[in-house]
């Protein structure tokens, strides 16, 4: 069984791709919620129950997705620390909030893993990473990994690479609403009808990035394929090394790593 405590968007979605992908069965999910709209919502989009109290949730099941706001997991999990035993393992989803946080809110010993998804999980395709606590058990991290790769990609790492995921998997994908939203600007300033030039943008992006997915070759290598001599794509691909797109872009990931450092630490 799994269990959540909030049910709000990324709780639904995370069941509803657990369900999808024939993990679990709606009876072997619980949430709890305090919010009456949220347990509706949630209990309508999985068929699985939703209570008021976490401690319902503590008392029957095992593994806990924390999936409550930042702000709300250490006072969520301090009132349930007395319902929490060794044979609990709590999956935390909450943005920045450490697995020591998380450890000291309940006790040691206490099996924990953090997990950092990112917006497309609502869709399926998620690309995140996991790092386990002092206390997680090996089994833990499998458990982890069966979960989230059924939603999308997940690698794990050390705790201290999870301002990096932030900045790259976490933040990336406003980069890149940016650079279709551009691409869809630049579509219509060539005169195509705003509604066909933002999907063909949305899926050159999806096309781009399933060719580096699922071919396994160096983007470079694809970009090059594409780049006739005196062609079009090498006149754009010139216009973009000229204002300096690809610094940009790295200097983006590594501003969003240090915010989420930055937020971290205070
Ligand atoms: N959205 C994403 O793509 C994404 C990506 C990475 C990580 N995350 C993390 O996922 C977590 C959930 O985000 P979300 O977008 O799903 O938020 P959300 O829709 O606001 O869901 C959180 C739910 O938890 C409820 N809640 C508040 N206090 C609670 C408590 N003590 N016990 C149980 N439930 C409680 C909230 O009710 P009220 O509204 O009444 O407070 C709300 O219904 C966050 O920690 C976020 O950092 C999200």
């Amino acid at each position: 069984m799994i269990g959540f405590l909030g049910a709000g968007k990324m709780a639904g979605a995370l069941a509803a791709g657990w369900l999808e992908a024939g993990l679990v069965e709606p009876r072997q999910i619980l949430a709890a919620d305090p919010s009456p709209e949220a347990r509706e919502a949630f209990s309508r989009r999985t068929g699985a129950v939703a209570v008021e109290d976490n401690a319902e949730v503590a008392r029957q099941v095992e593994t806990i997705v924390v999936a409550v706001k930042p702000n709300q997991a250490e006072p969520a999990l301090q009132k349930l620390r007395g319902e929490i035993k060794d044979a609990h393992r709590l999956v935390s989803i909450a943005a920045g909030v450490s697995t020591a946080r998380i450890e000291k809110a309940l006790f040691d010993g206490v099996r924990v893993v953090r997990v950092m998804p990112n917006t497309p999980a609502l869709v399926g395709a998620m690309a995140g990473a996991y790092a386990l606590g002092r206390w997680a058990k090996p089994e833990d991290a499998a458990l982890a990994r069966e979960l989230f790769s059924a939603l999308g990609v997940v690698f794990e790492v050390e705790e201290g690479l999870m301002d990096a995921v932030t900045g790259l998997s976490g933040s990336g994908p406003a980069f890149v609403y940016l650079v279709i939203e551009a691409l869809a600007d630049g579509g219509v300033a060539v005169g195509l009808p705003r509604s066909i030039a933002r999907e063909l943008a949305a899926h050159t992006v999806l096309g781009a990035a399933k060719m580096v997915a699922e071919t396994g070759e160096h983007p470079g290598e694809l970009k090059d394929a594409v780049a006739s001599p005196g062609g079009t794509t090498i006149a754009g691909l010139r216009e973009l090394e000229g204002r300096g797109v690809r610094a940009a872009l790295m200097e983006a990931v590594v501003r969003a790593a240090r915010r989420s450092e930055e937020l971290g630490a205070s």
